[in-house]
């Protein structure tokens, strides 16, 4: 595993959000705390790799459809009609093949998939992509509703008192609420639903069902 120093992050941490607007520079900088808060439940030795990962998890969100389609055109990776019909997952692609390019001395491999399916998820993902996942869903600046549910979802339930296992399964269950609300959310908008967000849920379900 990649170590990275607090000058390597304070940098990071002020080049990222140099380029993005207030908006999205206050979101990355909470999923950043919030990535950190989870780390120290979950997996201190990672909390800097966690920082790194949440503060590059949307370096590309504030780009246009076009220029992700583009970018993604330019890598080689095929563009279907469902990602451009839902355009909110094209960031996590782009950003995850900027990171090497761009930022290559960030460039983890545990970096680039917590940034690659922060969005999405995936069937089996591994901790580092669900606290990125999770810390994304329920950082401090986020007030939508199914948001601030879930942050309650989690921290009311003081997943710090549990004991490793019962913290873990907490985990989970959480993660499969926001799935479920996100699909919930999809299914009412008639938006499309990514097939690795069916799969996450799914797997996280079978999970839970295998440590009972
Ligand atoms: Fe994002
Ligand atoms: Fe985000």
């Amino acid at each position: 595993m990649r170590e990275y120093n607090q000058s390597e992050i304070l940098t990071l941490r002020e080049r990222v959000t140099a380029d993005m607007s207030e908006k999205r520079a206050r979101h990355t900088l909470a999923v950043e705390q919030m990535a950190a808060r989870l780390a120290a439940l979950y997996c201190p030795e990672k909390e800097q790799l966690l920082r790194v990962a949440a503060l590059l998890h949307d370096v590309t969100k504030e780009w246009k459809t076009d220029r992700h389609v583009a970018f993604l055109q330019e890598k080689g990776v095929e563009v279907s009609a469902l990602d451009v019909a839902a355009p909110k997952t094209l960031h996590a692609r782009t950003a995850a093949l900027l990171i090497p390019e761009e930022f290559a001395e960030y460039a983890d491999s545990e970096v680039i998939s917590a940034v690659r399916f922060h969005t999405t998820g995936r069937e089996g993902m591994t901790l580092c992509e669900q606290i990125v996942y999770l810390a994304d869903y329920i950082d401090e600046s986020r007030t939508f509703p199914d948001c601030v549910t879930l942050r309650h979802a989690f921290w009311d339930a003081e997943p710090e008192k549990m004991p490793e296992d019962a913290r873990r399964e907490h985990l989970y269950r959480v993660l499969v609420q926001s799935f479920d609300m996100t699909i919930a959310g999809l299914l009412e908008d008639g938006a499309p639903v990514s097939p690795d967000t069916f799969c996450a849920r799914n797997s996280l379900i079978l999970q839970l069902r295998i440590e009972k």
